[in-house]
């Protein structure tokens, strides 16, 4: 574990919490600005699309975006419509999750959720307009010569689409009430999850035209906080109350959906979580200490209480 005690020491003089919140005013501001006006037609859509979007998430997908951009030294200006786009996808992907048709929830971001607000039809229609919007922010950008636009759009394509997110979405579906094993699980929180993350941390990447090394271990470290982040999210919904998460809790055991404190235990899941996080601290090694937000908020989604 010597990798993550200096993973810890780089990060050690870093402030997370003050990083997130930089990040995420950044991040709302641009949000409000890419976003249809609230009073552009259809009113209903366009509110509805904000409602969601401006709950308050924590952001975290968006702020590893800007963190990857900066350890390989861009700006957080160009990687600022990539994650964007990332955000929209996940809270189009959140809105469709929280549908009666899926795991039928009530709450979101410690709000009533987007259908009981305004219904199943407007709801499945603002995420369609939130996936839709994400393509058109992922152009926008400003690109070094690695990099083109199509490169951006394949990326978050694949990462969202029927192999990657939404094919994990289908297996989650589909495992409900039936007993699964930790690889079947594995397949699952790879895709429904991790598959974004690590293209979160990707496209950040891309936007400051890494080398392909830097995205090799971007990629690698993606995956493995993708992976760690899913199973503190299983954890929490058996240790957390409804008010903490902003979200109904203990609706795993309820729908008896296949999770890793399902099938091993609190103590077994936790140290799981601490192995995927110290191989992400493991991948950042060929920053040499120059990527201390990334470290930060790889820890940060290990302690996260919400
Ligand atoms: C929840 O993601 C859905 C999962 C993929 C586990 P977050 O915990 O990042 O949700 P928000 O964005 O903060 O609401
Ligand atoms: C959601 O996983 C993953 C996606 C939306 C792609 P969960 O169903 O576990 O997320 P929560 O717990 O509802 O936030
Ligand atoms: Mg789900
Ligand atoms: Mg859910
Ligand atoms: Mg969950």
């Amino acid at each position: 574990m010597g990798m993550l005690r200096v993973a810890s020491r780089a990060e050690s003089d870093f402030d997370v919490s003050a990083y997130l919140a930089r990040s995420t005013t950044v991040v709302n501001r641009a949000l409000d600005r890419y976003l249809p006006r609230p009073t552009a037609k259809p009113r209903t859509l366009h509110q509805a699309m904000r409602y969601s979007l401006f709950a308050g998430g924590k952001r975290l997908r968006p702020a590893l975006c800007l963190a990857a951009a900066e350890a390989c030294g861009g700006a957080w200006t160009d990687a600022l419509p990539l994650a964007c786009a990332v955000e929209c996808i996940h809270t189009y992907s959140l809105i469709h999750d929280d549908l009666p048709a899926m795991d039928n929830d009530d709450f979101r971001r410690g709000k009533p959720t987007n259908h009981k607000v305004y219904g199943e039809g407007i709801a499945i229609l603002a995420g369609d307009a939130l996936l839709t919007l994400a393509f058109e922010l992922l152009v926008q950008g400003r690109l070094g010569r690695r990099y083109e636009h199509r490169d951006l759009v394949l990326e978050l394509a694949r990462a969202s689409g029927s192999q990657q997110l939404v094919g994990g979405q289908v297996a989650d579906l589909e495992a409900e009430g039936h007993p699964v094993n930790a690889a079947q699980l594995r397949y699952i929180h790879e895709r429904k999850t991790s598959a974004l993350l690590a293209c979160a941390v990707r496209l950040g990447g891309m936007s400051a035209n890494c080398p392909p090394a830097q995205l090799a271990a971007l990629t690698d470290f993606g995956h493995h906080v993708g992976l760690a982040f899913q199973v503190i999210d299983d954890i929490l919904d058996v240790t957390q109350s409804s008010e903490q998460l902003g979200k109904t809790a203990g609706k795993d055991t309820a729908a008896s959906k296949a999770t890793y404190p399902a099938i091993l235990g609190l103590e077994r899941s936790r140290r799981v979580a601490q192995q995927l996080t110290d191989r992400a601290f493991a991948a950042l090694r060929v920053f040499r200490g120059r990527a201390p937000a990334l470290a930060g908020l790889a820890s940060f989604l290990l302690n996260r209480d919400r």
